[in-house]
């Protein structure tokens, strides 16, 4: 592995001086996400990436069935895999149990029902946390993107473990910040649980008319 003097960031990236760059947190990580489940693993999770972006589905309808506290885990591990920006990861994920507030953020969703499901997580922008030397704009814009990406990595690894999942971004980030108790600006909700039906995926424009190329 390079010695913290040997690596190279790209300016205004540079990891803060003295910052612990101990591996032993991402160990943890990695172990939760790779976490020894085998009796569950052959039944209810697919490795294959591929596979698990072909048929993701977003469903509205979940049964009334928790979510495994071992699959709850590894999604909340998997958003905190993505990339952030600097990785000084500027968002926070809230995970909602409480029946009331769940209750609440229908509400704060525009009355969409399917918000009251099993697992509910909202993932909030932080980008107090960015401590880049970038204009204010753009540290905003970087939490955003980490938020964002955080959400989809747990989106995807709840497909991977045979869950379905609405991304809900109409939402009220005002009522839903003062539900959660938060200052921060909440960014998506991420609703999880198992579908009453499987369904197909949906279907895509073509993706020649979606890449443009320039040559
Ligand atoms: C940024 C964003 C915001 C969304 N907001 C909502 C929402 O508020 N309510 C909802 O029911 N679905 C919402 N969705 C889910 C989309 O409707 C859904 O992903 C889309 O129809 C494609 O279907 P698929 O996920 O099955 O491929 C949102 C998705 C994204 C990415």
């Amino acid at each position: 592995m390079d010695k913290k003097e040997d690596m190279v960031y790209p300016s205004g990236y540079e990891p803060p001086k003295g910052k612990d760059n101990s591996m032993e947190t991402r160990k943890s990580l990695l172990h939760v996400i790779l976490g020894d489940h085998s009796k569950e693993i052959s039944e209810d999770l697919d490795t294959d990436l591929f596979e698990v972006m072909k048929r993701r589905r977003s469903t509205r309808k979940f049964e009334t069935k928790p979510v495994e506290n071992w699959k709850v885990e590894k999604i909340l591990a998997a958003a905190d895999t993505a990339p952030t920006a600097g990785n000084f990861q500027g968002f926070e994920i809230f995970h909602i149990k409480n029946k009331e507030m769940k209750e609440k953020l229908v509400e704060a969703a525009n009355n969409q029902p399917y918000v009251n499901a099993p697992l509910v997580l909202v993932y909030c922008k932080n980008p107090s946390r960015v401590k880049l030397k970038f204009p204010k704009r753009m540290l905003t814009k970087f939490a955003i993107q980490d938020a964002t990406l955080a959400a989809a990595y747990s989106q995807l690894a709840a497909t991977a473990l045979s869950l379905s999942t609405i991304w809900i971004g109409m939402i009220d980030e005002k009522k839903v910040a003062e539900i959660i108790g938060t200052d921060l600006e909440p960014s998506s909700i991420l609703c999880i649980g198992y579908p009453v039906k499987r369904k197909f995926p949906k279907p895509r424009r073509n993706l020649s008319d979606l890449i443009h190329v320039m040559e």
